[in-house]
């Protein structure tokens, strides 16, 4: 697939057949995520890949757990009725977490956040890459962070950054619409 066409066809995926997915493709999206760029290369990113099932099922009922705090927390009535099944349907979960002390030159330039923003170009080239290989996945982040560290030995000083939970998609996947270039774009000619 084209790179063009892939950024384009990328959506998010919140519904998985059980087709397998292979450690190599695996790895090949792993490897498509350490292609991204960073500060100073410091390559801030650390994956942890549950393709376990009884795990997969764990992280899973805690992310419904987690739901569940945030709707009684905010009262979001539309929470209750998230579903969050693709979690536990999901062939693999990758987790990408960042350390805050590879930011190249950021703590001389009052730049926050460097390995999280590298850590993000890494997950969406990581989007890309399932995109290409005609998988699905999504960007999620509705998890305790406390509970994934705990939970898969995750160093406490590195910060996660999003799980991306993997698989064949299961049906057709529904695009949500973006600004125009003209909206969100000035140029100065
Ligand atoms: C930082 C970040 C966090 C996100 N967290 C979630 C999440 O927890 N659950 C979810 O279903 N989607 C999550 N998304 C996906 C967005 O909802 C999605 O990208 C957006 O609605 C645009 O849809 P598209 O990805 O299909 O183009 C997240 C995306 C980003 C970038």
């Amino acid at each position: 697939m084209e790179l063009m066409d892939a950024i384009q066809a990328r959506r998010s995926c919140r519904a998985f057949t059980d087709a397998p997915v292979t450690r190599e493709v695996l790895d090949e999206i792993i490897a498509a995520g350490c292609a991204a760029p960073s500060a100073l290369n410091q390559q801030p990113w650390t994956f942890t890949v549950v393709t376990n099932r009884e795990m997969i099922d764990q992280l899973a009922a805690g992310s419904v757990e987690c739901r569940n705090k945030l709707a009684e927390a905010s009262g979001k009535s539309w929470l209750a009725k998230y579903d969050l099944s693709f979690v536990g349907s999901a062939q693999a979960l990758i987790v990408i977490a960042a350390d805050p002390s590879k930011i190249g030159m950021g703590k001389f330039l009052d730049e926050e956040g460097a390995h999280v923003k590298a850590a993000s170009a890494c997950i969406q080239n990581m989007l890309l890459a399932i995109t290409a290989k005609s998988l699905g996945s999504l960007w999620f982040t509705m998890y305790d962070k406390e509970f994934l560290h705990k939970t898969l030995n995750i160093a406490p000083e590195l910060e996660i950054v999003g799980m991306l939970p993997i698989g064949v998609p299961a049906g057709e996947m529904k695009a949500v619409p973006r600004k125009g270039v003209e909206e969100v774009a000035v140029y100065i000619d």
